[in-house]
């Protein structure tokens, strides 16, 4: 009987179908064990969250789990609902007692401006700092007072550094120390950041946790991983196509694991190269309304530039005259400020190697529209 898809394109089902990563999760969890806390830094469709995963089901019994995603948090009073909430949900017991205060902490949050007797206007922003604050104070004491070894691991905690609220990042540094059960591991995508917060001595957590950084899947391993599951079905794999796939989109988990999940759909084995070419066809094609949106919600400037980034693959002095010129993009200065722009909003990534289209998708979608 043919298995379900092994090649998962989201979340984590279990170390069956999970390649690899043997050393970064042998390493978390021995910081873990010895009592350190661990960041976690690589661009997004690594694999962070997955490792993460594979990280706390393989987590010995005796700690607790609490793992949340605050990509969609927008400031503090998100941040501490979402922490708050995680914890409460991944820990049952006491629940009452911590739902009534934060119950307090949501009701704070409402009131957009309130007169005082004395004549003056507090603002809700102090309100919802002072309330944030004594919900995490809240949600801390409560962890301490379990006892119970707890590991929380925050994925794309970047964001953070994105709040309104320049103090996030201290309150939460003050309670974490003074937790000694209590480790954490962050993850991120956005180098400077999470750099910014971990790495640079003005950091409210500089030199809080291990630094960890992590690479692509080595080929040898995904080529092994891979052709197990069609092995196993008496389907042939063509070694020369995988290894061209993994070259195509440098090793990056999300692009390999997707391109190899239509292969086995199709249930006709992987045979070669054009087995990878309908699998991508199919993945753009897919995208295509969502990038044709992203593109037109463009200014002309970062289309144009999108589109030469796209074109040369990889460039690395996109101020000089051959690469202005070629693409006739105008002025240096307006295009650097527009590379900054595109950098922010994570459409350009800037690797060792230059500057490329941070989807991968989305950079073969543009090089469509050039042919
Ligand atoms: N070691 C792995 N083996 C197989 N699939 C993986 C592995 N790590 C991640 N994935 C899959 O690749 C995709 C992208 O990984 P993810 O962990 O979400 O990346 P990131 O968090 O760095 O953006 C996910 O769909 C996940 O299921
Ligand atoms: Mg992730």
């Amino acid at each position: 009987m043919k298995l379900d898809n092994p090649f998962l394109t989201t979340g984590y089902d279990g170390p069956e179908t999970f390649c690899d990563r043997e050393k970064e999760t042998a390493e978390l969890i021995s910081a873990i064990e010895n009592g350190r806390n661990v960041t976690l830094i690589a661009p997004r469709r690594y694999g962070k969250t997955g490792l993460i995963r594979n990280m706390l089901a393989l987590l010995p019994e005796r700690y607790d789990k609490v793992y949340l995603d605050v990509y969609a948090t927008e400031n503090i009073s998100d941040f501490v609902k979402t922490f708050a909430g995680s914890v409460v949900s991944a820990l049952e017991t006491k629940r009452e007692k911590l739902v009534s205060t934060l119950g307090q902490f949501f009701s704070s949050l409402r009131p957009t401006m309130s007169p005082q007797s004395d004549g003056t206007v507090k603002l809700s922003f102090d309100l919802a700092q002072s309330a944030a604050k004594s919900s995490i104070e809240s949600t801390f004491s409560f962890l301490k007072s379990r006892q119970r070894p707890v590991v929380i691991a925050i994925d794309e905690f970047q964001q953070v550094r994105k709040y309104p609220e320049p103090n996030t990042e201290a309150l939460l540094r003050s309670y974490m120390q003074f937790a000694p059960n209590v480790r954490f591991v962050f993850a991120g995508s956005q180098l400077h950041l999470m750099s910014g917060m971990f790495v640079s001595p003005r950091g409210a957590f500089y030199n809080s946790t291990d630094i960890m950084s992590l690479d692509v899947i080595e080929l040898n391993k995904y080529r092994a991983f891979a052709k197990k599951f069609f092995a196993a079905e008496g389907m042939s794999f063509s070694r020369k196509a995988f290894d061209d796939l993994y070259e195509r989109f440098d090793g990056i988990t999300w692009y390999v694991q997707s391109v190899l999940n239509r292969i086995w759909q199709n249930g006709r084995g992987f045979k070669g190269a054009k087995d990878v070419d309908a699998a991508v066809k199919s993945l753009v094609d897919n995208r295509n309304l969502v990038f044709f949106d992203l593109f037109r919600s463009q200014s002309e400037a970062s289309r144009r530039l999108l589109r030469a980034v796209a074109s040369d693959g990889v460039v690395n002095a996109p101020t000089s005259k051959a690469f202005l010129y070629g693409h006739s993009l105008g002025a240096a200065s307006t295009v650097a400020s527009v590379l900054d722009n595109l950098v922010d909003r994570e459409l350009l990534y800037r690797s060792d190697k230059g500057y490329v289209v941070y989807d991968k998708l989305f950079a073969l979608w543009l090089k469509r529209l050039g042919e």
